[in-house]
């Protein structure tokens, strides 16, 4: 076995210059720099035969084949000579009277040991699928890692979806076992978790076992025969756990996304390409260093606290901040409470969050040291050119720089991103693009934007360690989503453009995903939800822009009987009502309008252009309707426009 210790040897990049070139290296000979990479960094069990095989038309990516290794074992074992006693994982309780738990390496092993043990019991084996619906406490993560120890493949549901939302990803990837917890707590409010884990289980018969954590100590329903308390079976369990040996491209996890339409899709990450990119790119995007206190604001249900709450920072043997809570609990101070508490050196956060708590004025801000930061990131929506200054000017006190980090639950990491203290940052720009990562501008016709000072489609021309391979079950929906609207190339979904020294700038979706305060929303399964309404008809949704949401969403309802206008404000509750128990609370629309009709094309399709202008009051050029199958709904939907 090869433990490395000199891991975080100077391995970062210092300057613009060197960053060119090494950024020139990573594409001229990808496969040289990512095995140097892969070299120096990690612990194999067995190095790879081929470092890449590749083909976008069908699409079939391969990173390391023949390599043989566990990721937990480079998250963990592999720093237990050097920092066994620094804490890997700092948790901070929702309540702030409540202590922070410091979770060391060596607890941390012993930890996912046990719980990898428990899973093995139950009957887990490798290649099975076990759903994660659990709050950021520390048994998320730990159970994560457990997985991944034992070659079972993860499937985190965000723990503020619904029960259906819950069961058709349940369904969807076959999972066997539900991991939740007792409830959560969320402010000041307490959360049945396993009242909605109950509720989606009645639909989904694959399920043979819940391991329940106890969190807040309610008197809950346990099945007989499915359902376990966690902890009694921890207690009883072995703390030494041997790895399962995995293949390079064994799928590690699965993380379902919204997509344009119908189901969501279950993105497949597998296992040496993913740990290689997040390990690389968690360090070099944050400038970790070894004693610094790292804090990522998302949650692990999404993929940023895939990549940067969990594995990305516990490859590099980072500290890494774990939030139960929300920002404006017990105020709108808590984030710099934890910043000033824990001496944060990093840190993340969304667009949506730096707006509401900017909306709060400054008093909470300078009631806290904030000295300790070094470095601020943002991710998961465009950043307005308001927010970044009052970012940049009141948090980072205009000496840490914003990096603005544009990737996707696809991309399994970090794609275009300043880094910090090389790349000279430009607000409202994510830049240059990562360390071996080929962007591209494409026009509607499928030709490539050559030069400076363009804008189109933005693709990525070449594979990177940690591209999702495939989405469960759905091959072919991969190939259509990503791979075939331009030949050869990978489509983001996302439009860009690019300055005049090569700068990106993301200008927002060009399908119908709408990003609602950094949540990917797409549009099909809350319009599904809206139609189960017995009064409702039809109905479309558009974003429009929200001050601090980013988009909000506005929906046109037509109603069986339009006539029945008593009840109209009704009927609102009961959409949202509807739309929170099929999707979740962050889908609910802000604007409910209910029309007689649709804009439609002679094939029926609707016309979503017109509505989001409408939507969004910019009425002044909605282009030609007179080839829509009904014109005269246009001037209605505008007359009585919100
Ligand atoms: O539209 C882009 C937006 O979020 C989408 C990806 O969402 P998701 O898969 O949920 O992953 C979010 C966290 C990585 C992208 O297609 N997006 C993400 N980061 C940025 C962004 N838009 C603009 N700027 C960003 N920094």
């Amino acid at each position: 076995m090869n433990y490395k210790t000199n891991y975080m040897s100077n391995y970062h990049i210092k300057h613009l210059e060197e960053y060119y070139q090494v950024y020139r290296k990573s594409i001229r000979e990808p496969e040289n720099f990512w095995e140097e990479v892969a070299e120096e960094h990690f612990m194999w069990r067995k190095k790879w035969d081929n470092v890449l095989s590749w083909d976008f038309s069908k699409p079939d990516v391969k990173w390391f084949e023949g390599a043989k290794l566990n990721i937990t074992e480079n998250c963990i074992d592999r720093h237990l000579v050097t920092r066994g006693e620094k804490t890997a994982i700092l948790f901070e309780p929702n309540n702030p009277d409540e202590a922070a738990e410091h979770i060391t390496y060596n607890q941390l092993y012993e930890r996912v040991c046990k719980f990898a043990n428990v899973l093995k019991a139950e009957g887990i084996k490798k290649g099975d699928r076990v759903c994660i619906y659990v709050p950021m406490i520390p048994e998320l993560a730990i159970s994560v890692l457990a997985c991944a120890r034992i070659g079972a493949i993860h499937s985190v549901v965000f723990a503020g979806f619904s029960s259906k939302a819950l069961s058709t990803r349940i369904n969807d990837s076959d999972c066997k076992m539900v991991i939740t917890s007792d409830g959560s707590y969320r402010g000041s409010k307490a959360i049945d978790l396993k009242g909605i884990v109950d509720e989606a289980l009645e639909n989904c018969s694959g399920v043979k076992s819940v391991l329940v954590a106890k969190r807040i100590h309610s008197d809950i329903e346990m099945k007989a025969g499915r359902d376990k308390w966690l902890q009694p079976l921890l207690d009883e369990a072995s703390s030494d756990c041997k790895a399962e040996i995995m293949d390079a491209e064994d799928p590690l996890f699965i993380l379902y996304t919204s997509g344009s339409t119908g189901m969501p899709k279950g993105m497949v990450h597998t296992t040496a390409g993913y740990m290689v990119y997040t390990a690389y790119t968690f360090k070099n995007a944050f400038q970790y260093k070894e004693n610094d206190v790292y804090w990522c604001t998302a949650d692990i249900g999404w993929i940023t606290g895939h990549s940067y709450i969990v594995y990305g920072p516990l490859l590099n043997g980072a500290t890494t901040v774990m939030f139960e809570g929300v920002p404006h609990y017990p105020d709108f101070g808590r984030f710099w409470e934890i910043i000033e508490k824990h001496k944060v050196n990093q840190f993340y956060t969304a667009p949506t969050a730096i707006r509401a708590l900017a909306k709060q004025g400054n008093e909470l801000v300078d009631k806290y040291d904030l000295t300790s930061l070094k470095v601020l990131g943002s991710v998961g929506e465009p950043i307005n050119e308001e927010a970044w200054h009052w970012y940049n000017d009141n948090i980072g006190k205009k000496k840490s720089p914003i990096i603005d980090t544009w990737w996707q639950t696809e991309t399994g990491g970090i794609m275009i991103s300043p880094i910090p203290f090389v790349t000279p940052t430009k607000p409202t720009y994510a830049t240059l693009p990562f360390i071996g990562i080929q962007p591209c501008l494409m026009d509607e016709n499928g030709n490539e934007l050559k030069g400076n000072q363009v804008d189109g489609r933005l693709c990525i021309k070449f594979p990177w360690p940690s591209i999702a391979r495939t989405i469960w079950g759905n091959h072919q929906r991969y190939k259509d989503t990503y791979f075939s609207a331009f030949e050869n190339k990978y489509f983001t979904g996302d439009g860009a453009l690019r300055d005049e020294v090569g700068y990106y700038r993301i200008t927002g979706r060009v399908d119908d995903v709408i990003i609602v305060s950094g949540h990917n929303l797409g549009t099909a399964p809350i319009e599904d939800a809206i139609n189960e309404h017995p009064a409702v008809a039809e109905s479309a949704i558009v974003g429009f822009p929200h001050d601090v949401k980013g988009n909000a969403l506005y929906g046109f309802v037509i109603l069986k009987d339009f006539g029945e206008t008593r009840v109209h404000d009704n009927l609102r509750n009961e959409i949202n009502q509807i739309i929170t128990e099929h999707v979740g609370p962050i889908a609910k629309l802000d604007k409910i309008q209910f029309t007689s009709g649709l804009p439609k094309t002679r094939s029926g399709k609707i016309m979503r252009r017109i509505l989001r202008k409408i939507a969004c009051k910019d009425i002044s050029n909605l282009g030609d309707t007179s080839t829509l199958l009904n014109p005269e709904v246009v001037q209605e939907i505008i007359d009585n426009a919100l």
